[in-house]
């Protein structure tokens, strides 16, 4: 039985010295060089670097996607390194849910039945998958959307439909590579907006962007450079930095009050 104390304080991703080498002939690439990162349950993470650095490799590996060459990873506070085929499957299948830039949908399948794939996968209950995926559908501002097909849908709506095909197995973490890299910038907005109220009704999310407005929506940014942490920092939409506003704001309206009532009186 779990110690409800150390349950409590389980981090969502914990990573050490994680290291990732692709072997291309006698060749060597040094993806990750040794990264250290610790992601609590709810927090929304931006991950950003140039193109090269290694954020993919880094999101690949965080979504057991693809092992790392070295370094400990728990998820949820479980050794993944551990894991044998089976569990890592239904980790990737339920636990995770991974938003891609090119939204990865089938061109034949309505919104609907794209939603409901991942459920199919684990269990074959077709009601039931259909039920949840009209949730998630609905979930992402979609619910009158089910019946079209990919091609029938705007971009920020296929996006959507690729968030709720993410969401439909309620995973502990949602991870975005570049989810608005191929969006406009009204429809890139749209798509964060979906973000934040999915973080405010408590979902993990770590996104990558280039993007240094897309990035400000999350509560800290965390930059890459040559495979390592360059630097990893709260913004303005951080829990703590939002209230030391509020209280400033207030403190200064009191103020305000306090010299309207007693108005300093002319001296000369
Ligand atoms: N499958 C692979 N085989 C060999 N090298 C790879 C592989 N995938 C990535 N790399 C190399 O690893 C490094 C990191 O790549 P990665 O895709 O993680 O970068 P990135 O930060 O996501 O870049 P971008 O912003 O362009 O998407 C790059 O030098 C890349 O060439
Ligand atoms: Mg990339």
């Amino acid at each position: 039985m779990m110690n409800p104390m150390t349950s409590a304080r389980m981090s969502a991703i914990e990573i050490r010295r994680l290291k990732k080498v692709y072997k291309m002939g006698v060749e060597r690439v040094h993806a990750l060089r040794g990264v250290d990162m610790t992601i609590q349950k709810n927090e929304f993470v931006a991950i950003m670097g140039p193109s090269g650095s290694g954020k993919s490799t880094l999101m690949n590996v965080l979504g057991c996607l693809d092992r790392p060459t070295s370094g400990s990873y728990l998820l949820n506070g479980k050794p993944v390194e551990k894991m044998g085929a089976g569990e890592l499957a239904n980790v990737r299948n339920v636990e995770i849910g991974f938003v891609f830039q090119t939204f990865e949908l089938l061109p034949r399948a309505s919104a609907l039945k794209n939603v409901m794939l991942p459920l199919l996968y684990s269990k074959a209950n077709w009601l039931g998958a259909r039920r949840a995926a009209k949730r998630a559908l609905d979930r992402v501002g979609l619910a009158d959307r089910q019946h079209h097909r990919p091609n029938q849908l705007s971009g920020g709506q296929r996006q959507r439909v690729a968030v709720a095909r993410a969401l439909v197995t309620s995973p502990s973490i949602l991870l975005a590579d570049e989810p608005t890299g191929n969006l406009d910038s009204v429809t890139s907005d749209e798509i964060i907006g979906l973000f934040r109220q999915l973080h405010d009704e408590g979902q993990t999310i770590v996104i990558v962007t280039h993007e240094e407005d897309v990035a400000g929506h999350a509560a800290r940014i965390i930059r890459l450079y040559d495979g390592r942490i360059r630097s990893d920092l709260p913004t303005a939409q951080d829990p703590i930095h939002r209230e030391w506003v509020n209280q400033a704001a207030e403190r200064l309206s009191d103020l305000a009050d306090e010299v309207s009532q007693h108005p300093v009186e002319a001296t000369s």
